[in-house]
């Protein structure tokens, strides 16, 4: 396994029943594997190692040796190590990219490329930080030299989930080593290999045991990394319903958490916004390319009465245009939902819409060809009219479904987004500066936007309010503020 292996097909079947502890890529201890299949096509693209707490406590240790060395190496030292791996993934971007497509259905042209691009620059950005783990001198007493030093956390345990798996890893592991901790994920059931494929070209570059991963079921093999006394710090992305578990395991140890979990993000429409950017907005906002399975995705759009209509109607002929279709196709714009249980749940929110009074404008046609006859897709739905107590408006679906809600004047609007238990992005859409201000600051969400709806950057902080999670991501105050612990020291000179 040495340069890229641009067959998807042929990179998971070497991966196949692997785990990277130790530097080395290993079967699980109980030699237990579980099926991971194509949701376009249910082919198997293999098995997958099925790790449980003695691979756990394999990983731990590893990580645990690991981080007495890896700590003593000069920080700017291990942010060139983190660079070094950055330079490597760039190098297989197109072979993570398909790989990432196969497992997950997220089409390859519009999403998996982007997730490779931003895995990279996650550790190019983090590489460059290793000389910012600085300290402070404090002017306690002229006799008395007071400072304080950060130190790393030691063994963090990273939980990961599936729709962006290699980016969302990227946003963890990177801060997470150069400030010179080691570390051991847990990737999601769904989306396995990817992610292996990363940890087995970091280990060409960074120590054994430095960065460790393992994959395997939620409480089988997530609830003993979290549980485990030599690791002292979680890190998670992915529900709010795990994200509790998580949050109440760790209570039991005393160790900090990082979470990153829901959202119902909201847009806001005004009637001077500029139809075509609104439109485009709406698009890439509610990431319709990735079948809208994204914590910010923003499906309550709420639209000014004015150009309510026309806004609808612009945003179906755009999503009528985009093809679905086999996600390692360059024609595609939107593949599939990632498993079965993501399916149905979608489906079951369409149909709830549709008890509900709402009006499902259904795009995109199906696709045509034979081989895609069993795959996971679902038409996007646009919903007009649904009451705004509706489950559609209100819960996270985590599918190609939006809410367009029509309102009359701008505190009604500010007022229905900001009644909602998450707070993890929103954006407004305004010529006027002071309705743009005034939104800015009073949207309760961790990432707002105007008049544009990019996603997560390296160096802007990211992460929600309310349900939507704890701690911020993506910045170097991310990695100080998560990763580290700043420690006082007093010299007494008198
Ligand atoms: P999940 O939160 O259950 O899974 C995320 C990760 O947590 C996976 O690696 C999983 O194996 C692990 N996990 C599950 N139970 C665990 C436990 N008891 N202890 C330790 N680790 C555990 O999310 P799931 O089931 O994949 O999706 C359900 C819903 O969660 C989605 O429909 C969506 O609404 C939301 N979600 C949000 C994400 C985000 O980016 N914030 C990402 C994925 C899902
Ligand atoms: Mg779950």
């Amino acid at each position: 396994m040495t340069g890229p292996v641009l067959d998807p097909r042929a990179l998971a079947r070497q991966l196949e029943g692997r785990q990277l502890i130790d530097g080395k890529l290993v079967a699980s201890r109980s030699g237990q594997t579980f099926d991971v299949n194509s949701p376009a096509t249910g082919e198997l693209v293999g098995k997958a190692a099925a790790g449980d707490a003695a691979d756990v406590a394999a990983a731990v240790e590893s990580a645990a040796k690991a981080q007495v060395a890896w700590a003593k190496v000069p920080a700017r030292q291990r942010g060139k190590l983190v660079a070094e791996c950055g330079r490597l993934l760039d190098e297989h971007k197109e072979e993570l990219s398909r790989l990432v497509a196969l497992e997950t259905g997220k089409a390859l042209r519009t999403e998996s490329r982007v997730e490779a691009g931003v895995l990279a620059d996650a550790f190019h950005f983090y590489g460059g930080l290793g000389s910012e783990l600085k300290g402070e001198t404090v002017p306690f007493n002229p006799d008395m030299l007071t400072m304080t030093i950060r130190e790393p956390i030691g063994v963090v345990g990273a939980i990961i989930p599936w729709n962006v798996p290699m980016m969302l890893m990227a946003l963890k592991i990177a801060p997470a080593l150069v400030a010179g901790n080691t570390v051991v994920v847990k990737s999601a059931e769904e989306a396995p290999f990817a992610v292996l494929r990363v940890a087995e070209l970091m280990a060409r570059i960074l120590p054994p045991g430095a960065f460790n991963i393992l994959s395997g079921m939620g409480p089988e093999c997530g609830g003993p990394l979290v549980a485990h006394p030599k690791v002292g710090k979680i890190t998670f992305t992915g529900s709010v319903e795990t994200g509790k578990i998580i949050y109440r395991a760790a209570a039991d140890k005393l160790i900090p958490v990082t979470l990153e979990l829901g959202g119902k993000s909201p847009m806001i429409v005004m009637d001077d916004a500029d139809l075509d950017k609104a439109v485009a907005g709406a698009i890439s906002g509610m990431r319709f390319t990735r079948q809208g399975q994204s914590c910010t995705a923003a499906s309550r759009m709420y639209v000014q009465k004015g150009i309510h209509d026309r806004f609808v109607t612009a945003l179906k002929a755009k999503v009528d245009a985009m093809k679905m279709g086999d996600p390692l196709d360059e024609t595609t714009d939107i593949g599939t939902i990632v498993s079965r249980q993501q399916y149905e749940k979608v489906n079951a929110y369409i149909a709830t819409g549709k008890k509900e009074g709402g009006t499902a404008h259904e795009c995109s046609a199906m696709p045509a060809d034979a081989k895609l006859a069993k795959g996971l897709y679902v038409r996007p739905v646009i919903f007009t009219g649904l009451p705004k107590d509706s489950k559609v408006v209100r819960e996270e679906i985590f599918g190609p479904v939006t809410a367009v809600l029509k309102f009359d004047t701008f505190e009604e609007a500010l007022a229905a987004a900001n009644d909602s238990e998450y707070g993890l992005a929103a954006t407004i859409w305004t010529k006027d500066l002071k309705t743009a201000l005034d939104g800015a600051r009073r949207l309760q969400a961790g990432f707002v936007q105007v008049n544009q709806n990019l996603v997560v950057q390296p160096g802007l902080s990211y992460g929600g309010v309310k349900t939507s999670g704890l701690g911020k991501e993506a910045t170097l105050e991310a990695m100080l503020e998560h990763f580290t612990t700043k420690k006082t020291v007093i010299i007494n000179m008198a």
